[in-house]
C-alpha cells in the first residue's frame, strides 16, 4: 500500500524519448500511486499525440503555468536552454521536480537553496551511468581521482562544432581514437551532448575539479558506454555500462529513461533503495 493518503499528481514537461516514455510507465505501471494530470511541450502536438496513445483525457496543458498548477511534481524532459527556468517555475510554485538536464544544472547552487527555502524536492536520476550511489557515499570522506571514459560510435558526433575547428574528419577515422580529455567544464563545452553524465558525476562527488573526462570514438563502436572510475578514502570502484540507446532519441540511452522511471517510482512509494 502506498504511504500517501492519495495518489500524487504528475506533470511532464517535454514529451519526447523520456518523458514519453515516463508517461507510458506512470499509465501502465503506476496507477495505484500516482496520476498523470498534465502533459506540456513547446511542439504541442507530441502532447496531443502522446495524450491519444495513452487514451487520457484532457490533459494537455498550453503552457507551463498551466502545467504547474495541475501536478504536485513535475518531471523535466526537455532538451531546451531555458531549463533551469523551468525547474525555478517549478518551486516558486512550491512542486517537487524530478530534473533529467542535469548538464544545466552544473553550478546551480542557486536553484538547490531555492528547493530548500520553497520546501521542495528535487531529484536528480542516476540517467545513464552506475555508481551513483557509490560516488555519493564516497563523497562524505576524501575523493583523490575520477576518470570519465565515455565511448560512442562515430556518427554520435556528427556536426560537433569543436571537432570541425579541431580539423577532425571523423569519416578518416579507422581505429579508436581519443577526441577529447580534459575537465568537466570544457567537456561540457565542447561536447553539450554528453554532459548530463559529468554532471551527474561532479553535483554527485561534489569534486569536480577531480574528474578527467575522456572522449573515445571508433568505426567499432555500436553502443554508447560509460566507464567510471573513482579512488579515494573507501578505496577504489570501476562501473562500466554499454547502453542500448532509445530508438526515440538515438542520443538518450535506454537506461537514463529507465532510471527515471524508478526514481519516480520510488518517490511515489516512499522508498529509497541505495545510498
Ligand atoms: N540524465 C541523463 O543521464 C540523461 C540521459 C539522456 C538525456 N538526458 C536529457 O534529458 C532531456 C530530454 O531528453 P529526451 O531524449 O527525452 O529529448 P527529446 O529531444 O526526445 O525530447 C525533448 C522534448 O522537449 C521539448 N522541448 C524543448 N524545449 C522545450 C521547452 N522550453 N518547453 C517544453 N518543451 C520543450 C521538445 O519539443 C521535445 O519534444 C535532454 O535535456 C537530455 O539531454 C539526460
Amino acid at each position: 500500500m502506498s504511504y500517501r493518503k492519495r495518489r500524487l499528481k504528475i506533470g511532464i514537461v517535454g514529451c519526447g524519448a523520456i518523458g514519453g516514455g515516463i508517461a507510458r510507465y506512470i499509465s501502465k505501471e503506476l496507477k495505484k500511486d500516482c496520476q498523470l494530470t498534465g502533459l506540456y511541450d513547446i511542439q504541442y502536438g507530441r502532447v496531443e499525440k502522446l495524450r491519444r496513445e495513452l487514451s487520457a483525457g484532457p490533459i494537455g496543458r498550453n503552457s507551463l503555468t498551466a502545467l504547474l498548477k495541475s501536478c504536485d511534481l513535475m518531471i523535466e524532459a526537455v532538451n531546451a536552454n531555458s531549463t533551469r527556468e523551468i525547474v525555478r517555475e517549478a518551486f516558486l510554485h512550491k512542486r517537487n521536480v524530478i530534473a533529467m538536464s542535469v548538464g544545466k544544472l552544473l553550478d546551480a547552487q542557486d536553484l538547490f537553496d531555492l528547493a530548500r527555502r520553497r520546501g521542495c524536492r528535487l531529484l536528480i536520476p542516476s540517467g545513464a551511468i552506475a555508481g551513483i550511489d557509490a560516488i555519493k557515499s564516497a563523497s562524505i570522506a576524501r575523493i583523490r581521482k575520477i576518470n570519465l571514459t565515455t565511448r560512442k560510435p562515430l556518427n554520435g558526433f556528427a556536426n560537433n562544432p569543436y571537432l570541425t575547428r579541431k580539423g577532425i574528419d571523423l569519416a578518416a577515422i579507422k581505429k579508436e581514437t581519443v577526441l577529447f580529455k580534459g575537465n568537466v567544464d570544457s567537456a561540457i563545452k565542447f561536447f553539450p551532448q554528453n554532459i548530463n553524465v559529468a554532471a551527474t558525476i561532479a553535483i554527485a562527488s561534489q569534486a569536480k575539479d577531480k574528474i578527467t573526462v575522456c572522449i573515445m570514438t571508433s568505426p567499432k563502436y555500436k553502443n554508447n558506454s560509460h566507464e567510471i572510475e573513482i579512488v579515494g578514502d573507501f578505496g577504489r570502484i570501476v562501473t562500466r555500462t554499454d547502453n542500448v540507446v532509445s530508438p526515440e532519441n538515438p542520443r538518450t540511452s535506454y537506461l537514463a529513461i529507465l532510471s527515471g522511471m524508478q526514481t519516480l517510482k520510488q518517490f511515489c512509494q516512499g522508498t529509497g533503495i541505495g545510498t
